[in-house]
């Protein structure tokens, strides 16, 4: 099973969303990250079909998904960035709903809701109305209309968004079961997250991919180039306008900075084992190293 993209490019009036992306997916988990505006969002919605790239195209086992329509889309699971549901309704109805328009059988819809609710650990609030839920449940509700069908391939954009850490963790644990037999591609603006749980990670920047590794091989690359520092509080500006940095940690007497840059940014620096955090301001700046 394969889905590929092929010189995909997309642009909205006069912005240019997506540059020539190439790249060929099969099943595993691939981390889509990029800063805000990157063409994440552009990207998924291209890979499900409802935006047509404005040039290129997306073949799913070699076949064009234009051209396979409805059979393409039935293999489907999305989780949209901007994700409600129904208020009105319970978890329980509303996911019998999706069930229904996704042709699954009554029984089949029966069996494979109360499956989902267990997996996103809604079992017990599954016949509370959606108007209740916090953002996070809601959040996992949708994930949960996005597991319904079975997905051969499992789109999933900014799925942790919301979800507080013991969440996140269930979420990896749903993911890694499924990851044998399922393409599945989430983005996301938690570094960590993609660190755990991504094969491969696609490194989105501007409308680009400029990557497509596992995190191992992202890191190895910044062998010896992530420092760590303890400068004084009143030092701090000179280091945060100059170099870019990827945590920093308060202390009473100093502060604690890492620092991604080839050159030893200060006589007392050492050098430190690079993580995900550090890759990130690497490819993106200091700019965007949000959780949320
Ligand atoms: N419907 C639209 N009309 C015009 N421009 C759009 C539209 N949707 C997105 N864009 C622009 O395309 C670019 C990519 O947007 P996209 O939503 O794909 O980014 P993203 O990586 O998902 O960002 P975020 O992290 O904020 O969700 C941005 O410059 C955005 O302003
Ligand atoms: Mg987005």
């Amino acid at each position: 099973m394969t889905l590929k993209l092929e010189k995909v490019s997309h642009r909205y009036k006069d912005q240019e969303a997506l540059k020539s992306i190439d790249c060929e997916l099969s099943p595993g988990i691939y981390g889509l990250l990029g800063p805000n505006g990157a063409g994440k969002s552009t990207l998924l919605r291209i890979l499900v079909d409802v935006l047509v790239p404005t040039n290129g195209r997306v073949l799913y086992n070699n076949r064009a998904i234009t051209a396979l329509g409805a059979s393409y889309r039935e293999q489907l699971g999305y989780l949209p960035q901007e994700f409600h549901g129904y208020s009105q309704f319970t978890a329980e109805e509303f996911l019998k709903y999706v069930a229904n328009l996704k042709g699954l059988d009554a029984k089949t819809a029966r069996v494979r809701v109360k499956h989902v609710l267990a997996l996103v650990g809604l079992t017990s609030a599954s016949r509370k109305k959606l108007k209740g839920y916090s953002g996070g449940m809601r959040r996992r509700v949708g994930i949960a209309q996005a597991l319904l069908n079975n997905p051969k391939v499992l789109i999933l954009d900014e799925p942790t968004a919301g979800l507080d850490p013991s969440e996140r963790i269930r979420l990896r644990g749903i993911l890694s079961q499924l990851a044998q037999d399922t393409i599945i591609i989430l983005s996301t603006h938690i570094v960590s997250d993609i660190e755990y749980v991504a094969d491969e990670v696609l490194l989105l920047k501007e409308g680009q991919l400029i990557e497509k590794a596992s995190p191992r091989e992202l890191l190895a690359k910044l062998d010896r180039q992530v420092w760590t520092v303890q400068v004084q509080h009143d030092e701090l500006s000179t280091y945060t306008t100059s170099y870019p940095i990827s945590n920093l940690q308060l202390q009473e007497e100093y502060v604690d900075i890492r620092i991604v840059s080839q050159a030893k940014p200060h006589d007392a620096a050492q050098p430190t084992k690079p993580r995900m955090e550090d890759l990130y301001v690497y490819y993106f700046g200091s700019g965007d190293t949000s959780s949320s």
